[in-house]
């Protein structure tokens, strides 16, 4: 940890941080990480902002305009920050920029950003005369974008696998068919999901048994919006198999079909290409090597009360013969899928953690 001195006591910063990390956790996992700060006014009190996700405003901004409609004086404030402030002109101008504008004299930092296009900040800070003290909280905010630094670090995009299932677990039932197991309700979340991924995904088995179009369409209640205004993800199809030429896909031309059964080169050719959030919508078979192969970053679950009995699980082959190989998840809190009142959908949203120990 840099001992730059501060000038608030330390059990003050490690709140402020906490409360930033706490405020991370509400962002939207992605192709950006989770970020939250918190602005320690004069007499201690701490406002807080997060980063809803790529595109929206970074947690800075979002905090710093928070402190500013508080009447918070900014230049006798600290900052703290989960992330180091990004330097650069990305989707949004550079955090930097404006702290120096708002003349906060201390900015404290959780952890650096391993993305070489982002980083710096902390440098550019320190030369502009700000106090920068950095690693407090490191691992926890480490921890909290484990699998986002997962994906930079592999060069590959950031995974989320979305399966809509019955009760025990099936995904289609004995005879194949499998529209619709979810709601209504849980089929506009695919949408919101699939409006903020940069690609949607699917194996060929789903591509040649449901056609899809893998777009994302506007939500009822913005009847108001036409699917030209959603910025719309491309559709990717992974498998060996050709794509019937009537298909909706084939006659998509943003469609990518790679032609292979190896996950981790088909990601980082999406990431090659600029993709940096996919949606993997299926099927059992291509979501199941993606979880063998670890490259399952977030998954969520939308559960109907539906037993279907035989049918397809939504995750094949995963190679697991015991209970000591299972392979444990994280979950959020557990929401309804509400719109489907009085007997709603369960949305379970997970994070992997590694398998547990041999005899636990
Ligand atoms: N409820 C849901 O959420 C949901 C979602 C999607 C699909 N489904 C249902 O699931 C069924 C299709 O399931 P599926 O498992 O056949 O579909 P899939 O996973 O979409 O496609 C399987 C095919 O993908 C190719 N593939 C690519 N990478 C692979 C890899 N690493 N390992 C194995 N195969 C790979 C193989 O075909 P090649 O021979 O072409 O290489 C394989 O036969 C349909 O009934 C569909 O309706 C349900």
């Amino acid at each position: 940890m840099d001992q730059s001195p501060q000038t608030i006591p330390h059990a003050s910063v490690v709140a402020a941080m906490d409360a930033a990390l706490a405020a991370a956790r509400l962002g939207v996992r992605g192709a950006n990480p989770l970020v939250g700060a918190a602005i320690i006014a004069p007499d201690g009190t701490a406002i807080t902002g997060h980063h809803a996700g790529a595109g929206t405003a970074h947690a800075e901004p979002t905090a710093i305009r928070a402190a500013r409609s508080a009447g918070i004086d900014l230049t006798a404030s600290t900052l703290c920050v989960t992330l180091e402030p990004c330097s650069h002109h990305g989707r949004t101008p550079p955090c930097t920029d404006l702290i120096l504008e708002t003349g906060i004299p201390e900015v404290v930092l959780a952890s650096a950003d391993p993305n070489p296009a982002a980083a710096g900040g902390a440098q550019r800070l320190r030369e502009a005369g700000v106090r920068v003290t950095t690693g407090v909280r490191e691992a926890q905010a480490r921890a909290l974008n484990a699998r986002w630094l997962t994906a930079v670090g592999e060069r590959r995009p950031f995974v989320t696998v979305k399966i809509a299932q019955s009760l025990d677990g099936r995904i289609a039932a004995a005879d194949g068919t499998s529209q619709w197991i979810t709601s209504a309700a849980s089929r506009a979340r695919v949408h919101t999901l699939r409006a903020r991924a940069d690609a949607v995904i699917v194996g060929t088995g789903t591509a040649l048994a449901d056609d899809p179009r893998l777009t994302a369409r506007p939500a009822a209640e913005a009847a108001e919006t036409s699917e030209a205004e959603i910025t719309q993800p491309v559709p990717v199809v992974v498998g060996m198999r050709g794509l019937d030429p009537a298909s909706h896909l084939a006659q998509d031309p943003r469609t990518i079909h790679l032609r292979t059964r190896d996950p981790r080169s088909a990601l980082e050719d999406l990431k090659t290409r600029g993709l940096d959030h996919v949606l993997v919508e299926g099927g059992a078979q291509l979501a199941g090597a993606l979880v063998r192969a670890d490259l399952v970053d977030e998954l969520e679950l939308h559960i109907a009360p539906l037993l279907l009995g035989d049918g397809l699980t939504g995750l094949a082959d995963l190679g697991i013969t015991t209970l000591a190989d299972g392979i444990r998840w994280v979950s959020d809190p557990v929401e309804p899928l509400s719109d489907s009142a009085p007997n709603p959908d369960t949305l379970l949203r997970l994070s992997p953690t590694p398998a547990p120990t041999k005899g636990s």
